[in-house]
């Protein structure tokens, strides 16, 4: 039996006016396997311990296959957690490790058929009689594992369960975790903040940022289209290039967006989406460039949709397959808050409603977008100036490029780029993506 877990406008809140959880809704489908993914201290594991019944919901309605459930004891949900430290008993071995939950349900029943054919499942036979200290990190989660699925559960909820591992075992038994889950067809929600691992897992991914949901969808769909700044940013390695532009349509010209020293031309006739740009003339907007829509190319060889700028080498990274230049074009990144970093305590949605801000700000705290603050600053002291400091974790250089191997890139070669600007991203000052235009306009019921 696997289950529909539908949160419906959950809250939680440890300290008085302070959500941790903001109003999140989400239904999970019977046997989907749906990530749930943001940076440290965002929710996540609030949010699974919730639909466990290990917290409780102090807003908002949790059901299971459509029946109400916020007061249900965890035991009487027949889910099974996974924890990321293990948590096996070190005084029992493997076998009574994975037992333990089947004697405590039925004391009467003999645990070890389970047990068994559990062990054959994951292949770990051989571990049953050892304790917990006699195996390797890899070797206790798959004997977690076995704990949780003995039971056969009616949903996996996954704790970053294998944050403790090496890369390499990791990337192992996540291939195994996803190939059981989908054999079992039990519903699973899997917690991570690494962005790869969830775009590697999840049949949807749902990107959490302080509480508020920002987007849920498949992962091809959540890199393809990001509703916001943040989630362009978090999903994508390496991260997208966010640039700081305006958007210049004159009536008797061409439209540009400018980046500082250079622009971008907009080809015409002008497509749709960026024909809804014009709206923005004269404001500074956030550009965003996956690496993948940068090549390395003289303005001759452009492709239609292609518009040539130039930039400065500041670093070259050999990756083996492929190499990422780092360029500075003369244009200013947007710095994106929160990325990695615990975001500072939510303001009460009531003191902020009382400090004002325009209907529109309103409206748009409804919708969501401003609930867990601003996901881009563009008022920072680099108007000033030049801005001596990279953003977080990113080296010197505005604009990354993945290119081949091919290239002999030296630092200080000025070489010439050409934009497709079918890839070309555009977010307001909000940092909501108006390019390509939203399919439709946010939802502003509550
Ligand atoms: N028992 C608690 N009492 C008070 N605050 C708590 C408690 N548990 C969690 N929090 C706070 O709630 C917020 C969300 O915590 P949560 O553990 O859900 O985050 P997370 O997304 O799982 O983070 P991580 O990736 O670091 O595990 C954090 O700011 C955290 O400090
Ligand atoms: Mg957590």
């Amino acid at each position: 039996m696997t289950r529909a877990i539908s949160l419906h406008d959950v809250s939680k809140s440890y300290t008085r006016g302070v959500r941790v959880v903001d109003r999140l809704s989400l239904d999970i489908e019977p046997g989907e396997f749906l990530v749930l993914l943001g940076p440290s201290g965002c929710g996540k594991s609030t949010v699974l311990r919730m639909i466990a019944g290990l917290e409780e919901i102090d807003e908002g309605e949790l059901l299971l296959d459509g029946e109400w459930a916020n007061d249900l004891l965890p035991a009487d949900r027949r889910m099974a957690m996974v924890f990321q430290n293990f948590a096996l008993y070190p005084s029992m071995t493997g076998r009574d490790n994975i037992g333990f939950p089947l004697r405590i349900e039925s004391p009467g029943a003999d645990p070890r058929p389970r047990v068994d054919a559990t062990a054959r499942m994951l292949g770990i036979e051989d571990l049953l009689d050892r304790f917990p200290a006699q195996l390797s990190g890899g070797e206790r989660q798959r004997v977690a594992m076995g704990r949780a699925i003995a039971r056969h559960p009616t949903a996996f909820l996954m704790d970053e369960p294998l944050s403790n591992l090496d890369a390499k075992l990791r990337n192992h038994l996540r291939a195994e975790i996803s190939g059981l889950t989908r054999k079992l067809g039990v519903t699973t929600v899997y917690v991570t903040h690494d962005q790869a691992e969830a775009m590697s897992l999840g049949d949807r991914v749902a990107v959490l940022r302080g509480g508020v949901l920002q987007q849920v969808g498949a992962p091809r769909s959540v890199y393809a289209l990001p509703r916001n700044v943040f989630v362009a940013a978090f999903i994508g390695t390496p991260r997208i290039n966010l640039l700081r532009g305006v958007v210049r349509a004159p009536l008797d010209g061409a439209m540009t967006i400018s980046l500082g020293k250079q622009y971008l031309r907009l080809p015409e006739p002008l497509c749709l989406d960026h024909q809804l740009l014009r709206v923005q003339q004269g404001r500074e907007v956030i550009v965003g460039l996956r690496s993948e829509a940068v090549r390395i190319a003289k303005p001759a060889s452009a492709r239609p949709g292609e518009v040539h700028i130039t930039g400065l080498v500041e670093h070259v990274e050999f990756q083996g397959h492929e190499v990422l230049v780092h360029f500075n074009t003369g244009s200013r990144p947007a710095v994106v808050p929160d990325l990695e970093a615990p975001r500072p305590a939510v303001r009460p949605a009531r003191r902020r409603r009382r400090e004002g801000g325009t209907v529109l700000d309103r409206l748009r705290e409804r919708a969501g977008a401003l609930r867990a603050g601003p996901v881009v600053t563009l008022d920072d002291p680099a108007d000033a100036g030049p801005d001596p400091t990279p953003p977080e974790g990113r080296l010197p250089g505005d604009l990354i490029v993945r290119t081949t191997p091919d290239f002999e890139l030296r630092h200080g070669m000025h070489v010439p780029l050409l934009v497709d600007l079918a890839h070309l991203f555009v977010f307001d000052q909000h940092g909501d993506r108006i390019c390509p235009a939203p399919a439709r306009l946010p939802d502003l019921e509550e």
